[in-house]
């Protein structure tokens, strides 16, 4: 029985990034989930403790993290079992990406005490499994970039398909979370079964026009691509104060502010440190005018995602 014991951290992410619904994904830095792990003689996963989250399951069959653990165990017919301990500092509804940096971490933990069968770029589809298990749907957009780190664009999800791509080095996201919860499964219900022809088009042009301001660090293309026809007109009725707090953080100078993920979290890309100082402050003034309990960081994308600590 190895005695290896190997502690994790996979980071919090960004899904969709405005028009890239269920394609585009950053991580972003500090927060996320660590996980201890090491092989039992029980011949089962154990969850022996989940701390910085409520009301998470303990039960290996019905846990992200151990549901996306088990699927690699079985791809290599791995018989033993894992013991895992769980320690979140992202908050699980507030779209940061808390089911995805679960289900990653468990998998880079495992992947790690089998000495490395798999590379990230191979990881990613166990962590979809996971994710898949939390939203009832198969997507990657949060699984990818916290594995992988940087910017990942999701060409395809079966046959899976993933692309890093370039964005400018003083990015900067400012993210404010409003505490209240909302849960991916039902914000994926919310959202119709069809889009007309002319709203795909407008999309079609921002993803193309994202990526392209992404990668040639065009500022003024990138805010300009900011526009989704599809989840936001829909989902930003669930956050309080969304339009209001767009707009002040647009007119502080943000290149542009959308709903991370599925919500309630709202980021604003900014350039460089001072810029993303002031759109905190105005997205601070939005909030101060409601009872929410809200919290605001400042952050660069990681470009590292998951990564051994010990
Ligand atoms: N792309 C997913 C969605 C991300 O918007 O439903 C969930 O965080």
């Amino acid at each position: 029985m190895s005695e290896e014991k190997v502690k994790v951290f996979a980071p919090a992410s960004i899904a969709n990034v405005s028009c890239g619904f269920d394609v585009f994904g950053f991580a972003i830095e500090e927060l996320g989930d660590f996980v201890e792990a090491h092989f039992n003689n029980e011949g089962r996963n154990i969850i022996e403790s989940i701390e910085g989250a409520e009301g998470l399951p303990l039960e290996p069959e019905q846990n992200v993290t151990t549901i996306a653990a088990q699927a690699l165990l079985n791809e290599v017919a791995e018989k033993r079992g894992v013991t895992f301990k769980i320690r979140k500092t992202v908050i699980p509804g507030s779209g940061l990406g808390s089911s995805a940096s679960a289900a990653v971490a468990g998998v880079f933990a495992v992947n790690e005490l089998l000495g490395k069968p798999f590379t990230k770029q191979e990881l990613v589809r166990f962590a979809g499994i996971g994710e898949q298990f939390a939203s009832n749907q198969l997507h990657h957009d949060n699984v990818a970039p916290s594995m992988l780190g940087g910017f990942a664009v999701v060409r395809s999800n079966e046959p899976l398909d993933i692309l890093s791509i370039d964005y400018p080095e003083d990015i900067r996201v400012v993210v404010a979370r409003p505490l209240i919860e909302i849960e991916t499964k039902k914000a994926k219900r919310m959202l119709g079964r069809t889009m007309s022809i002319s709203n795909a088009v407008i999309q079609f042009g921002n993803v193309a026009g994202l990526v392209l301001g992404m990668t040639s660090k065009d500022y003024n293309l990138i805010g300009r691509s900011m526009v989704d026809m599809l989840a936001e007109p829909v989902r930003s009725k669930l956050i309080p104060l969304y339009d209001e707090a767009k707009q002040a953080t647009l007119d502080a100078g943000a290149i542009g502010t959308n709903i991370a993920g599925s919500g309630p979290a709202i980021f604003s890309f900014c350039k460089g440190d001072e810029s993303a100082q002031t759109v905190l402050e105005a997205f601070k003034k939005v909030y101060s005018k409601s009872d929410l309990s809200v919290t605001y960081f400042i952050s660069k994308i990681n470009p590292e995602g998951a990564k051994r600590i010990f």
